[in-house]
C-alpha cells in the first residue's frame, strides 16, 4: 500500500532554491500543494510574491494561490540575498510574468487553514520565519493544529553561511526564529548540516540541454546566474531538501533536542544553539534536528520527481 499524500502549505522567499522546492511540490505524486505564502527574504516581498506566481504558472500550477506574507522581519533591518539569487531573486530566469494577483493576508490565511484542518497540514518553510511567528502571535492554538513544521534553516554543528555562525533564514529574522523554536510543536530543522551535502553541479544540467520540459527549462533558467555568470561550481539544494524531507523523512537521521536562537549577540546574531545534553532541563527537546542525510538518494529523488532522471 503506497504512503498517503501529504497536504502542504509552502512558506517561501522565492529565490532560486525556493523555486526548485516549489517545482518538487508541484510534481511530487504524494504532495498536495494547497497554497504558497511569500515572505520577504532573499529579495523583497513584492519580488518573492511575483516570483512565486511566475514559477507556479510556468509549472502549470495555476490553481495554487500565492498569499502575501510579511514585508520584513519582526524587528531589525531587512536582510536580503540578491548577491546570490540575482536582483530579481530568480537568477534572471526568463519566464513569463504571471497575470494572476497575490492574495492578501497570508498570515490570516495560514491561521484559518491550520485551525480548520487540525492535524492535516504540513507547513514547509524555506525562508525567514516571520510569517510563522506572526501566525503564532495571532493564533497561538496553531501549535497543536499543525501536522508538522519542516523548516530549512539554521546550523547545528556547522558554521553559518551568512555570518560565521548564522544561516540566512535565521539571520534574516532571529526574533521570529527564536519564537518558532520555543513552541512545543512538531518541528523538523533541515539545517546546513544536511543541506550543504545535497548539491547540484553544472554537469548535472548538461544531459538536460535539449530537454524542453517545464521543469528542465526552470532548472536551467534559475541556475544560469550562479553557474554561468558567477561561476559557482555547485549549489546546495537547501530548500528542495526540506520539501523532500517532509515527504521522505527516512532520507535523514533526526535527533530531538532543544534549539535556541541568539537574538542579541554582536557577533552571534542568528546563531542556532542546540542543547545536545541528554539531561537537558525542560522544555521537552521537541525539535527534530537533521544530523545525517542520504545525499545521493536525495539527489536522485530531486531529478526523478522533476521527471529529469532515471
Ligand atoms: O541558507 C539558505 C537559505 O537561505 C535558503 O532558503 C535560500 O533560499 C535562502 O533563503
Ligand atoms: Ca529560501
Amino acid at each position: 500500500m503506497s504512503d498517503p499524500a501529504i497536504r502542504v502549505i509552502l512558506d517561501v522567499d522565492t529565490g532560486v532554491d525556493d523555486a526548485l522546492a516549489m517545482a518538487l511540490a508541484v510534481n511530487h505524486p504524494r504532495v498536495d500543494l494547497e497554497a504558497v505564502i511569500a515572505v520577504a527574504g532573499n529579495v523583497s516581498l513584492d519580488r518573492t510574491s511575483r516570483n512565486s506566481l511566475k514559477v507556479l504558472d510556468w509549472l502549470g500550477a495555476t490553481s495554487v494561490p500565492v498569499y502575501a506574507g510579511a514585508v520584513g522581519p519582526l524587528s531589525g533591518v531587512l536582510r536580503e540575498a540578491s548577491y546570490w539569487h540575482g536582483q530579481d531573486g530568480l537568477g534572471g530566469a526568463c519566464l513569463p510574468e504571471s497575470s494572476r494577483g497575490v492574495e492578501p493576508d497570508g498570515i490570516g490565511y495560514l491561521c484559518r487553514r491550520l485551525m480548520a484542518a487540525p492535524g492535516e497540514l504540513t507547513l514547509v518553510c524555506t525562508g525567514p520565519l516571520t510569517d510563522l511567528a506572526l501566525a503564532l502571535e495571532r493564533e497561538p492554538r496553531i501549535v497543536r493544529r499543525v501536522r508538522e513544521v519542516v523548516l530549512m534553516g539554521g546550523a547545528a554543528r556547522l558554521p553559518g553561511n551568512t555570518t560565521p555562525v548564522a544561516e540566512f533564514n535565521i539571520y534574516a529574522d532571529p526574533e521570529a526564529a527564536a519564537r518558532v523554536f520555543e513552541q512545543p510543536w512538531p518541528i523538523t530543522m533541515v539545517g546546513l548540516d544536511v543541506t550543504e551535502r545535497v548539491r547540484l553541479q553544472p554537469s548535472d544540467l548538461m544531459p538536460l540541454a535539449a530537454n524542453d520540459s517545464a521543469a528542465a527549462v526552470l532548472l536551467r533558467e534559475v541556475c544560469h546566474f550562479l553557474f554561468d555568470v558567477c561561476g559557482e561550481d555547485s549549489l546546495a539544494l537547501h530548500d528542495p531538501l526540506a520539501l523532500l524531507v517532509a515527504v521522505h523523512p527516512d532520507l535523514v537521521v533526526r535527533r530531538r533536542h532543544d534549539v535556541r536562537v541568539e537574538t542579541r549577540g554582536a557577533c552571534t546574531l542568528g546563531m542556532t544553539i542546540v542543547d545536545w545534553r541528554m539531561d537537558a532541563p525542560p522544555p521537552a527537546r521537541h525539535t527534530r534536528i537533521c544530523t545525517e542525510v542520504a545525499a545521493e538518494r536525495a539527489r536522485a529523488l530531486f531529478f526523478t520527481t522533476l521527471g529529469l532522471g532515471s
